[in-house]
């Protein structure tokens, strides 16, 4: 696929992303085998990579979504983290994975977490493609990682800015005017 206009370097092309997928799958197959986990997607950011995914798992599982907003349509977290869409799944006594695009500031995975450990499932583990490490400002011990990626917003492969771009199939860095254009 040609580059987007607005992308200015592709950090991630589509064969690195599909290796890693493959990669992270194979992990999974070995840690949930004769298991049977609620798969919860953070919307709208992982749908991408959990179709991907699950298409390469070998266990039983399900999958149900959850949808948080942090963002707000800026490049930057606000801080604050709502609920937006709950599960409709119990997770009450089961292997709960969450899966999600990325970790930046980490605030949004803390949130999730405790939110769903308070609903006691049996084990809760975290899964991520990207992690974006030294922008922390919250701890959040993530037990499966693609790529470790340095503090650029991305687009791509799920990812958007103002729900744009979730489409490229590789994971981009926007050009700077494109967040003074719009
Ligand atoms: P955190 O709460 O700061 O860890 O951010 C997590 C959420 O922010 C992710 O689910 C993404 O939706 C969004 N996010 C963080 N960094 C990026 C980026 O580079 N591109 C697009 N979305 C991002």
């Amino acid at each position: 696929m040609k580059k987007h206009p607005d992308i200015e370097e592709i950090l991630l092309t589509e064969n690195q992303i599909k290796r890693k997928v493959g990669e992270i799958a194979r992990q999974l197959n070995r840690d949930y085998k004769n298991k049977k986990p609620i798969i919860v997607s953070v919307l709208k950011g992982s749908v991408v990579f959990l179709c991907d995914l699950i298409r390469k798992l070998e266990f039983d599982h399900i999958i149900d979504f959850i949808s948080v907003s942090s963002y707000a349509n800026a490049t930057e977290s606000s801080g604050v983290v709502r609920l937006l869409m709950d599960l409709r799944e119990s997770i009450v006594g089961r292997d709960v994975l969450i899966v999600e695009d990325i970790v930046d500031t980490g605030l949004t995975l803390a949130y999730l977490k405790r939110n769903l450990l308070t609903r006691k499932p049996k084990s809760l583990k975290i899964c991520v493609l990207l992690d974006k490490k030294e922008c922390r400002k919250q701890f959040i011990k993530v037990d499966y990682v693609g790529f470790t990626i340095p503090n650029k917003f991305c687009v791509g492969y799920g990812l958007d800015y103002r729900q744009l771009y979730r489409n490229l199939p590789y994971i981009g860095i926007l050009k700077p005017q494109v967040y003074r254009r719009k």
